[in-house]
């Protein structure tokens, strides 16, 4: 068959731009970790003036510079020979605590990614790799990727969507946290909600200590507590909130996951469930969002579930309706789809 030279420069077109984006991806974390964007976010500089600012080598920052500015994460004065960030790239770069950090997403991919030797290896044998073996990045990035988002939707917009949640909360409810990893989504109900009580657990040790360490940080010791324990097996109840956000699908039986959630819930309580956003069908998923998560999927989700007893895997692009038989076969009688960003899906379930 002959090759359609058009078709394959478009392709090639993609191809240089991911290249570009995969070796972009070790810049940003660098940037991140130096404090090369926040001081970039302070005004137009030289790079001898940022290497100043940030105790870094000139030569090793002016490469950098130039490859963030190739990249269109910094903008560059031909002019001056000056570099800067515009409002939107700060905006997006350089807050951790914002609607929106980049950096947080690459920092999970890269720890992801040390993993390639093992997840190729378990394509081969079809053994799981559980999320305790990845490298730590992955769990440090992965609350700095989702935080962002539950910081945008999760109090004002996520709660207030499911069906008598937030006055419940506003009175005094308890409530548990599902794979709750570093916290992040614990830690913000408990600050907009202080007379409820939150019991965040996960299976994962490193990442509870980690949440225990930014509770104790926040001064949420007495509201709030983590414990090592799996979704199949967490205590405490009854509940009347339960939250999985971002974990049902990671898990190797989440229909036990989802009875035990049951079990722990008081007869009129709520689990709110957060998956990624995904449509119903393969290719409602063939967009960025989808390769996203596919992609994070294939080495994270999948092989997490099937290191698990259970041996079952969603995905991470399960979609909606997975997830309603999981809740209708653990026992809840209602179940709806209450919200959605562009990389999450919000769903009630109730007894
Ligand atoms: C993608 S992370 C999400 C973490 C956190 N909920 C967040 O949104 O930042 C998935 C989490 O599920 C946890 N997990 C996986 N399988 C689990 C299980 N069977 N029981 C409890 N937690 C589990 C992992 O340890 C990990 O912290």
């Amino acid at each position: 068959m002959a090759v359609d030279q058009d078709r394959l420069m478009e392709f090639l077109h993609r191809f240089v731009g991911d290249l570009g984006a995969t070796m972009a991806a070790g810049s940003v974390v660098v940037g991140d970790r130096l404090g090369l964007y926040k001081a970039l976010a302070a005004g137009p500089v030289l790079p001898q003036e940022l290497a100043e600012r940030t105790g870094t080598t000139p030569r090793y920052v002016e490469e950098w510079l130039r490859g963030q500015a190739a990249g269109g994460y910094v903008q560059y004065d031909a002019a001056t020979g000056r570099y800067s960030l515009t409002e939107e790239q700060a905006f997006a770069l350089t807050n951790p605590d914002g609607a929106v950090f980049a950096p947080g997403a690459f920092q999970l991919a890269l720890g992801a990614l040390k993993a390639e030797p093992s997840i190729t290896e378990a394509f081969r044998t079809g053994d799981g790799l559980g999320w305790h073996e990845h490298d730590s990045d992955v769990f440090a990035g992965c609350d700095r990727f989702f935080r962002p988002g539950y910081t945008a939707n999760l109090v004002d917009s996520w709660l207030p969507a499911l069906e008598g949640v937030t006055d419940r909360l506003g009175k005094g409810i308890r409530v548990a946290d599902v794979g709750c990893g570093q916290g992040a989504s614990t830690v913000l109900m408990a600050q907009a909600f202080p007379r409820s009580t939150f019991t965040g657990s996960d299976y994962h040790a490193e990442s509870v200590d980690q949440a225990r360490k930014k509770a104790a940080d926040l001064g949420l010791d007495g509201q709030v507590r983590f414990a090592v324990a799996s979704a199949q097996s967490f205590d405490g109840g009854p509940f009347d909130l339960v939250t999985t956000f971002d974990a049902l699908h990671d898990m190797g039986d989440p229909l036990g996951a989802a009875k035990h959630v049951r079990r722990q819930l008081s007869a009129d309580g709520t689990w709110m469930i957060v998956e990624p956003a995904a449509g119903a069908t393969v290719s409602d998923n063939l967009n960025p969002v989808g390769r996203v998560y596919y992609s994070f999927s294939a080495f994270l989700c999948v092989p997490n579930a099937l290191s698990q007893d259970g041996g079952y895997s969603l995905g991470a692009q399960a979609g909606e309706e997975p997830i309603r038989r999981l809740a209708t076969a653990a026992g809840f009688g209602r179940f709806r789809r209450v919200a959605e960003t562009p990389f999450n899906n919000v769903y009630e379930a109730r007894p």
